[in-house]
């Protein structure tokens, strides 16, 4: 009986209570009163089910071919997925403006040129800015593939250096010299810039917020287009998330205006939530030749049905702004959605899709993850691609390489050497 008792509390502890077992929940979101909320940790407990058949049209159009896939049912999962729980990524503006605040040709202990490029957007009298933070190898003689993602606490945290501009605004308006350098480990600048690849990033709350006060919006790119609005109509048709992707797109548009960056190998990048803004910027954003969501999780690449890990009524309790508000409609009734994560996995292809996952990282279901990649398969064999399949072993530590690759490594969610040794090998792979 204590076995299929599997709950979470989310609270000020956030102890998670598996059978007689206990765990910390190393990412679970702090100082919120005590929600207790059904998580399933215990493989023996996920129950069968039925994933909706990603070959198969809302008219009950089987799709045989890549044509009916690119014209028929692409287009309709993009829809559905747009209108039911991403939204609807924001409109291009008026105008958009790249300003180069800095150039530094020997960054990096002289192995790379540097620059900081403010990229302003205006519409209806209004403007709305960030900085991207961008690093192109030094001895490159021909244009360079680029890596594409976004960072959690400010451009200044994923670099060794010290005069890189302090970006990302915390909840009240702050920039925090404190964290520079803290999460150099997670975006390998040095190595990844003498393997010979650029690399740019952009503060994601730089672009929206991410906030769950309902107005944190307006201090979001959308509020270029939408300020009139209501918080409760907006949110019915935008969410943080598609702010996030469009973001990476307006990364690549500037980028394509270097004349040193081969944007025909954009790869786009993002752990956890960022994972989840990469897959859906590469689901609308067909440049991004490879998509990569190291542990992206619930609604990013794990499925949802499998009730494993985090949930639908976890996520949508603590990040709402994440998603339209109608998607709440689905906690606890999952197999009501018309899609699972398998097709958003599916609207990279034929493109480059590499998901990773780490043994410890339960609350993001690795196997889930693993899984959305397999049922992918289905859809770029229409395009005469063999990827791996559900029955492929991937034991931990192993590499599944191909055009949907997978790798899974030891420890707890991140995004560390072992995970980038993956997304170097295949970016290799593409480039050549
Ligand atoms: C929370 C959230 C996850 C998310 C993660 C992160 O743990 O529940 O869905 O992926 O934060 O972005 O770090």
């Amino acid at each position: 009986m204590l076995k299929k008792l599997s709950v979470v509390m989310l609270g000020l502890t956030a102890v998670v209570f598996c059978g007689c077992r206990t765990e910390r929940l190393t990412s679970a979101p702090g100082r919120i009163k005590n929600p207790v909320m059904h998580k399933n940790t215990d493989e023996s407990l996920v129950k069968p089910y039925i994933l909706p058949d990603v070959l198969l049209s809302r008219t009950g159009k089987k799709i045989e071919n890549a044509f009916d896939w690119v014209h028929i049912r692409r287009p309709e999962l993009l829809e559905l997925y747009k209108k039911e729980m991403y939204g609807y990524l924001p409109l291009r503006p008026d105008r958009t403006e790249y300003e180069i605040i800095s150039v530094k040709d020997d960054a990096l202990n002289n192995t790379a040129v540097r620059k900081e490029i403010k990229l302003t957007f205006s519409m209806n009298g209004k403007k709305h800015s960030f900085v991207m933070l961008l690093y192109i190898p030094k001895n490159a003689v021909a244009p360079v593939p680029v890596f594409v993602g976004l960072n959690f606490k400010g451009n200044h945290t994923v670099t060794p250096e010290k005069d890189v501009l302090m970006t990302g605004r915390n909840v009240d308006g702050k920039l925090i010299e404190k964290r520079r350098s803290r999460h150099i480990k997670r975006f390998y600048i040095e190595e990844t810039v003498k393997r010979g690849f650029a690399t740019a990033t952009v503060c994601y709350h730089d672009v929206y917020p991410d906030n769950k006060d309902e107005n944190s919006w307006r201090k979001s790119v959308y509020n270029l287009f939408y300020a009139d609005e209501s918080n409760e109509k907006f949110h019915t048709h935008a969410s943080a998330i598609s702010a996030w992707a469009w973001g990476m797109s307006r990364m690549l548009d500037c980028l394509e205006g270097e004349k040193m960056i081969d944007c025909s190998n954009a790869f786009v990048h993002g752990l956890s939530r960022l994972g989840k803004a990469a897959l859906w910027a590469g689901a609308n954003d067909t440049r991004f030749k490879l998509v990569i969501s190291n542990e992206s999780g619930c609604c990013g690449a794990a499925l949802a049905r499998r009730d494993f890990g985090e949930t639908l009524e976890i996520i949508t309790h603590y990040f709402p702004h994440w998603f339209v508000s109608s998607f709440k409609k689905y906690v606890h009734r999952e197999n009501e959605l018309p899609f699972d994560q398998h097709c958003l996995a599916a609207l990279i292809a034929p493109r480059y899709l590499a998901i990773g996952s780490a043994e410890e990282d339960l609350h993001a279901d690795p196997k889930g993850e693993f899984l959305s990649g397999a049922h992918a398969g289905r859809v770029y064999k229409l395009f005469g691609v063999e990827t791996y399949n559900e029955n492929t072993p991937h034991p931990v530590g192993s590499h599944i390489t191909g055009a949907v690759s997978y790798h899974i490594r030891s420890g707890v969610h991140d995004q560390n050497l072992a995970d980038w040794e993956h997304y170097w090998k295949i970016a290799d792979k593409i480039r050549k």
